[in-house]
């Protein structure tokens, strides 16, 4: 242990304090040692500390901080060196305002194109998703502060985010939902990991010897601080035995006194408590040296550096007759409620307050295009406004071309709750109907953090999709349309026909105990290209006003190199992809994989020769017989692409393999290995997982307990209960049918999907466990004997308060 001699000055009850939180945000001090309390600040995009009032789901506000485009924006950029240029900055901003650690970045794959979160993370695939995590993190932490890569691990769902049962197979597990932690710990070298709410195979991840110990810290050698998601702490003596230093938010000492208990009894050894303490005060100390630093911030430069990050992640998706970069002189209409309001981040705990706001109706000063007027076209929670639409049709027919700024409101796309569909609202596609029939030249732009349905597309001529852009958004937009940028970004998720099309669309979301994961390996991409299932955009598509050329492909043993050749008019940037894919059919596999990517910038007629480098996962899989990653020995397709449907050269290779056995037996995983994984019956994804699969439904013959949700009070034994309940859905729709869509949400994000315990972990000692015992009491129908509990813990509560407030104590004995 590297703080030994200090551990040895340190009480029991000392030690215990340090393992969980002080309060909201920060963490306990012990003043008579030297130890001061952290902060740890949201968030992934922009720093959101709370100054007063905190809350975790963005409701109150933060102090401001530049606003960079989220994670599934910047994911479109495919560079890793902007990653790391975000990341510098975030760590600039978190130094300057005083924070340890930075509650960043989110990973999580995009499993369903509805997961409420998608806009905070990366992409659907593990690689790019690992990689641009690890960029960010080195940016971060190259400031001596902490990130803090979440969540850790298989959150892919909002729905009953806290305690939901993801079934996963091994091998998916590692292959998919690991894979980019892996690289966010191996290559970002992240100081802090938080676990996830949910739980995994039957265990909370927090607590999961299999996940925490054996994967994070023997496997990948992790030996840093792993937080709790906040409230998130199930059983706080098993999440310490897993290797949980931190518990967030405070319990107000309820659950450390549970560690000293625990370690009285001898339930666990003090020597585990002594190694959290140990980690726990590596990353004190070392933040703390570098929060000593003073950090001036240029707000200025650092809007300018969220312009470039936008300008590099827009995606150009279509460009009919070339009615893009618009021609200088072109008079356009403005229309649609997006472009005055602009949509350029999501809700939650991920909230930023940003330090500049770009508004695109200010912005065409210099760009060349002139802007005729501006008409909102529809309302963003509203429906369909006919005296708005036909104002928009009166000014588009003045107009050359139309910009018609669209999306998803900031009440769809939530934290805490998933989408319901992927359509864009119907009043939004009435007034594209109406606008393409006064004036066909249309270009839609896009704002919204995920997939979306487009059955609408052929209205329109161009399309470029901004995702949410961040604070400079709006101006980065501009010079994308007016040719200033040549677009460069690529989807770093597929774009589905329809909803319908999606593997995990008869798994998604898992509502009451359980989400089973039986598409296995197959996501995004690598089911549809497995499935030959088409798709409205593929995985790593994006247009540019210039073209590219592959030529000359060489493979060896190391990596495969090519030509690339600027054959447009412009420079401009391409982002060329390696996927792999092996041609034995022994193991089922998805028909090819990402295993690199570069982006390269090319002048006009110039040619650059390209080398991408194979690495230990090129061409790896996880055998679930030999437990371990092995290589399959067989002949391999390298294939480079601009995008995963669009492959410009191939070669292939013979690689040797390791020699280990097959894992499975073809015949009883015979939809597997067909690729056409979408409806995997119950049996076959037993034989997967090697396990019978647990019950996926509520018994409501149980009284409810600690991670029981609010929402199953709709069959509690206690009336009272079910009235709550019913109080709780009627407030939910009535908010929705008056338009308050974004506080409606917040019943569902703060409450609906709470599980009980998750009472006493969020309310900071308000509730202890004691007082929810009582609870519970009332919701399995004994009143009386419930709510005495409550009112005698309450006086306990108030009492022990007192005592241990002296002037109280001191007027009392006086
Ligand atoms: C979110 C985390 C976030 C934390 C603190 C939780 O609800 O899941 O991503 O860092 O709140 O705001």
């Amino acid at each position: 242990m590297k703080y030994k001699d200090l551990i040895e000055k340190m009480t029991l009850e000392e030690k215990a304090s340090l393992m969980s939180g002080k309060d909201f945000w920060t963490t306990q001090n012990i003043d008579r040692l030297g130890i001061r309390s952290m902060f740890l600040a949201d968030g992934p995009h922009g720093i959101r500390k709370q100054a007063a009032a905190a809350d975790h789901l963005g409701l109150n506000a933060s102090i401001p901080a530049t606003c960079f485009p989220p994670a599934a924006t910047v994911a479109n950029s495919w560079n890793v060196e902007l990653g790391e240029t975000i990341g510098d900055y975030l760590g600039k901003e978190a130094v300057a305002q005083q924070v340890d650690v930075l509650l960043g970045p989110g990973i999580n794959m995009k499993r369903n194109p509805l997961c409420g979160r998608n806009f905070e993370y990366f992409s659907e695939d593990p690689y790019l998703a690992g990689k641009m995590g690890a960029s960010y993190i080195r940016g971060i932490q190259s400031h001596g502060i902490s990130a803090c890569v979440k969540h850790f691990a298989v959150n892919n769902q909002e729905e009953r985010r806290m305690s939901i049962d993801t079934i996963v197979d091994e091998r998916t597990l590692r292959e998919l939902y690991l894979t980019a932690f892996e690289i966010a710990v191996k290559e970002g070298k992240t100081k802090t990991v938080m676990s996830s709410y949910n739980q995994l195979n039957g265990s909370y991840t927090n607590e999961s010897i299999h996940l925490m110990k054996e994967i994070l810290r023997d496997e990948w050698g992790f030996d840093g601080v792993v937080v709790t998601d906040w409230g998130g702490s199930n059983d706080r003596v098993a999440g310490l035995l897993a290797g949980n230093e931190l518990e967030m938010p405070t319990t107000a000492g309820e659950t450390n006194e549970e560690i000293i208990q625990a370690i009285r009894n001898g339930i666990i050894k003090e020597e585990v408590l002594d190694e959290c303490v140990d980690r726990l005060l590596d990353l004190n100390f070392t933040t703390e040296a570098a929060l000593n630093k003073s950090q001036e911030i240029d707000f200025k430069k650092h809007h300018k550096v969220a312009q470039r990050a936008a300008e590099e992640s827009i995606v150009l998706l279509k460009n009919e007759g070339k009615i893009l970069p618009l021609q200088k002189g072109k008079t356009v209409a403005v229309i649609g409620d997006f472009a005055k309001e602009a949509r350029y981040q999501g809700a939650g705990s991920s909230i930023v307050n940003p330090t500049i706001l770009d508004n695109i109706l200010d912005c065409f000063g210099q760009s060349g295009i002139v802007n005729i007027g501006y008409e909102p076209g529809f309302e963003r929670y509203g429906k369909k406004n006919i005296k708005k639409l036909n104002k928009a049709c009166t000014l588009a027919k003045e107009a050359d071309v139309v910009l018609f700024y669209m999306g998803l409101d900031e009440a769809t796309e939530a934290e805490g709750l998933d989408r319901e569909d992927m359509e864009i609202p119907e009043n939004q596609i009435d007034v594209l109907n109406a606008l393409y029939k006064v004036n066909p030249n249309i270009v839609a732009i896009l704002s919204c953090g995920s997939a979306v349905e487009m059955p609408w597309i052929d209205k329109v001529k161009g399309l470029v999709h901004g995702y949410l852009a961040g604070q400079a958004g709006a101006r980065a937009i501009l010079s994308v349309l007016s040719g200033e940028v040549n677009p460069s970004g690529k989807l770093a998720e597929s774009y589905p026909i329809q909803y319908e099309d999606t593997p995990s669309y008869y798994h998604f979301p898992g509502k009451e105990v359980s989400i089973e994961y039986r598409e296995s390996i197959y996501i995004g991409y690598r089911y549809y290209d497995s499935a030959n299932k088409e798709v409205r955009f593929p995985f790593g598509y994006g247009l540019s006003y210039t073209t590219f050329k592959y030529s000359n492909i060489q493979v060896d043993k190391d990596s495969v190199t090519f030509e690339l050749r600027n054959t447009g008019g412009v420079a401009g940037m391409e982002i060329a992809q390696l996927y792999v894919g092996c041609k034995s059919e022994a193991i089922f596999r998805a028909k090819k994989e990402l295993k690199g990517f570069t982006k390269i910038f090319l002048n006009a007629g110039e040619t650059k020769k390209v080398t991408l480098y194979f690495d230990d996962k090129t061409f790896r899989y996880f055998n679930v017989k030999t437990n371990k990653w092995e290589v399959e020995e067989a002949e391999y397709e390298i294939s480079i692409g601009a995008s995963s449907a669009d492959i410009r050269l191939t070669d292939t290779l013979f690689v040797q393999g390791t020699g280990a056995p097959i894992p499975y037996d073809k015949d009883q995983l015979s939809t597997y290995y067909s690729g056409r994984a979408n409806q995997v019956g119950a049996k076959e994804f037993e034989h997967l997982i090697g396990y019978k699969l647990p019950v996926s439904k509520w018994d409501r013959s149980q009284p409810l307990g600690y991670n029981d949700t609010i929402a199953q009070c709709q069959y509690a034994k206690g009336g009272i209960a079910r009235f709550a309940y019913s109080v709780m859905i009627f407030a939910h729709w009535f908010l929705r049918k008056i338009g308050k869509r974004s506080t409606a949400n917040i019943i569902m994000m703060s409450v609906y999907h709470m599980p009980f315990r998750g009472v006493a972990r969020m309310t900071g000692g308000v509730v202890n466990m004691p007082m929810l015992d009582g609870i519970l009491t009332i919701v399995n129908g004994q009143f009386f004997k419930g709510l005495n509990q409550v009112l005698r813990e309450r006086r306990k509560m108030t009492r022990v308060a007192k005592e241990k407030n002296p002037l109280a104590k001191a007027i009392k004995e006086s």
